[in-house]
């Protein structure tokens, strides 16, 4: 992935000198060891005598060392610290960078930041050692990093080893036990750090018997993994079942507001704290999709989830609750309840009411990570309580990693989104709060036990993206992709590393327009073969009462949302954008079927109509699959030769499925409105 051997040379070949203590500096050590060993360079720990250096790891409260040119350069380090200005300290996970003289100089306040800091120097290759490079201040911008993964223990009979995963197997777990591969889930800890995640749960939010009993008698389990992660940086969170009073505990109500309920979780998380004392927290997926939660005892969310929040609160960890809720059983005929609301109509009423370490955990989208999606009404309704975003780099929706979707623009589009309109506050200042105080960003992973960790090698570039964003929200994602693509291809005797760099950039760059070009139009959504979410199925799910209608007749096509004539969905936005999107005539055309049933011969933005839309972005779209294939076969022999195989077999898929897919959607849309293509292309 983006921690190959190569990308270690520049600092490998260097004098490296590390200064301080703690388990993360001795993973700093650890790093620049084996660099130095590969590539001929030395490193030194703390020494007492003289010694003449190109880089120095330092921790500031880490005492002198009696070496006149360490000091000199530590000094030089301190001064550009004031410099910059802007406060002093670094944080717990912040870092200086700087130049002295001839030497490299990070700095850091703690041990975590160190950690960062190295990665940053390794990221930056020659860069790093360049004379003129001014000095640099990082900290991230949200504390909290996070990666939800929806593993199961248990095989579970339908959604397998790891639900949505397109990467293998577990990291974490076969059959019902542990995985036991100690080494891979330490490399995996390592490629995460690199990105800058910090947290990690690592159990399906989908909680079964097996999985519960996690939180209890299977603690050592995770107990064990978080002794593996520590050392990157990461804390391990458990998702738990909130009927867990009852089916670990044996009590006969799991009331959040009963006190033997109250009593046992307070026990129940002491003990997790006395076993795993930097333990995260818990993830709750609660009254949804049949899981259960507080709604059984006529509580609500902020009940349910303050009196975990309780029990977590001597201990310093948080409850994730996630506000993904809604109603599964809807009827065709009502159109007035909509999945689209359900989220901001449950919780914004709670706003205030819960515990200061409750995150409410909202999907980017107010229906379910989907292709192209209005940004959730939720992330701008509720000021007095910490928000986390939840993105999906798992490819649920998108092509699951079959299909090349590079995700980085579409979430730099929903992190700079301005929900109360232009010039306000983004998306991503609500995930970073005021002081800190927002929920950070969240996504549920990619990554399984495939050789490559993603099944598609270049999904790796959006688990990256996602730890490089969660860093700090407002970075290019096109420079991300720069980052990613320079540290996992290397430059080789082979390759010509600007050439591979091009045409990379050329197939992931607009890749995700691509995936939305032949897939559901303008905003609509879904269209997928129900259950497993894959391929076309126009009308998978028109007729199911999961309802996630498009409403498709012989006149027209799309969901009013509208507060005039809908559901009043669009009326759940702050003014600027329930205005925009309330009429047909200002909504973005990419949303435009999100939020209005509109005829075929309905004129879009682009002077285009909506049905000659549909034709000609299907066709658009697969000829651009067609040419990302192109591109790709002129790398051959430039990279290793496995990686070359992986993609090239999944982009004849993709081009299969997107034939298939725009032969189905075009079809589909001829038949129902009656209404050729003005280019007279060939429609099945
Ligand atoms: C989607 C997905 C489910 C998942 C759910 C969730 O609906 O298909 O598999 O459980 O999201 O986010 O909880």
């Amino acid at each position: 992935a983006w921690l190959p051997p190569e990308a270690f040379r520049a600092l490998g070949a260097r004098r490296v000198l590390v200064h301080g203590q703690g388990m993360l500096v001795d993973t700093v050590l650890d790093e620049v060891s084996r660099a130095c060993a590969r590539y001929g360079g030395r490193v030194w720990h703390s020494p007492s005598w003289d010694v003449d250096v190109d880089v120095v790891l330092a921790l500031r409260g880490a005492g002198e060392l009696p070496n006149p040119a360490v000091e000199a350069a530590r000094a030089a380090g301190e001064a550009a610290l004031v410099e910059i200005g802007d406060g002093e300290t670094l944080g717990d996970e912040g870092f200086l960078l700087a130049r002295a003289g001839e030497v490299t100089v990070v700095l850091a306040d703690a041990p975590a930041g160190l950690l960062y800091g190295l990665f940053h120097v390794v990221r930056l290759c020659a860069a790093a050692y360049d004379p003129a490079r001014p000095p640099e201040r990082h900290r991230p911008a949200l504390r909290r990093r996070m990666l939800n993964h929806w593993d199961n223990v248990a095989v579970h009979p339908v959604m397998g080893q790891v639900e949505r995963g397109y990467a293998g197997g577990s990291i974490f777990w076969r059959d019902g036990r542990p995985r036991g591969d100690l080494a891979r889930i330490r490399e995996y800890g390592r490629l995460l750090a690199a990105s800058g995640v910090n947290a990690i749960s690592v159990n399906n939010v989908n909680v079964g018997r097996t999985e519960a009993l996690l939180l209890t008698d299977r603690l050592g389990d995770i107990a064990e993994i978080a002794d593996v992660l520590r050392p990157y940086g990461i804390r391990v969170h458990l998702s738990v079942t909130f009927a867990a009073p009852v089916v670990l505990g044996g009590l006969s109500t799991a009331d959040p507001m009963d006190e033997a309920v109250r009593a046992w979780w307070a026990a129940t998380t002491r003990n997790v704290y006395e076993r795993i004392p930097d333990f995260g927290g818990y993830v709750v997926k609660a009254d949804s999709e049949g899981q259960p939660g507080p709604f059984t005892y006529g509580r609500d969310h902020a009940d349910g989830a303050n009196v975990l929040a309780e029990a977590l609160a001597p201990h310093g960890g948080v409850v994730h609750w996630r506000a993904f809720v809604y109603n599964h059983h809807q009827d065709w005929r009502d159109r007035s309840t909509d999945r689209a609301r359900a989220a901001y109509d449950h919780f914004t009423p709670l706003d205030g009411r819960f515990r200061a370490n409750v995150v409410v955990q909202v999907k980017f989208g107010p229906v379910d990570f989907q292709t192209r999606e209005p940004v959730s009404p939720v992330l701008a309704a509720m000021p007095a309580t910490r928000l986390a975003v939840e993105l999906q780099v798992t490819q649920e929706y998108t092509g699951q990693q079959r299909h090349v979707c590079h995700l980085g623009p579409w979430w730099g589009e929903v992190l700079r989104f301005e929900p109360w309109g232009p010039g306000g506050r983004t998306i991503a200042d609500v995930a970073t709060g005021v002081a800190e105080s927002g929920g950070g960003l969240v996504a549920v992973a990619n990554t399984g036990d495939d050789l490559f960790w993603t099944g598609h090698p270049l999904a790796q570039a959006n688990l990256y993206t996602f730890g490089r964003l969660a860093w700090d929200p407002r970075l290019d994602p096109t420079a991300i992709l720069d980052e990613w693509i320079s540290l996992t291809f290397p430059p080789s005797a082979t390759a010509d590393p600007e050439l591979v760099g091009r045409t990379l950039h050329e197939i992931l760059d607009d890749s995700w327009r691509t995936y939305e070009r032949y897939t559901a139009p303008l905003g609509v959504g879904f269209m997928v073969h129900p259950g497993d979410h894959y391929g076309p199925g126009i009308d998978g799910y028109e007729y199911t009462r999961w309802g996630t209608y498009h409403f498709a007749d012989r006149d027209g096509v799309g969901v009013d949302r509208s507060r005039a004539s809908g559901t009043g969905f669009a009326a759940q936005y702050p003014p600027y954008w329930a205005q925009v999107y309330e009429s047909p005539e200002s909504c973005p055309d990419e949303l435009l079927l999100f939020f209005h049933h509109v005829p075929y011969e309905h004129v879009l933005h682009s002077g285009s109509t909506v049905i000659q839309h549909i034709y000609d972005t299907h066709f658009t779209g697969v000829e651009e699959v067609a040419v990302m294939r192109r591109r790709w076969q002129t790398l051959n022999g430039m990279i290793d030769p496995a990686v070359y195989e992986r993609v090239a077999e999944r982009l004849d898929e993709q081009v299969r499925s997107a034939t298939e897919w725009r032969d189905q959607v075009n079809a589909y849309f001829f038949r129902k409105s009656g209404v050729p293509d003005e280019r007279g292309r060939t429609i099945y």
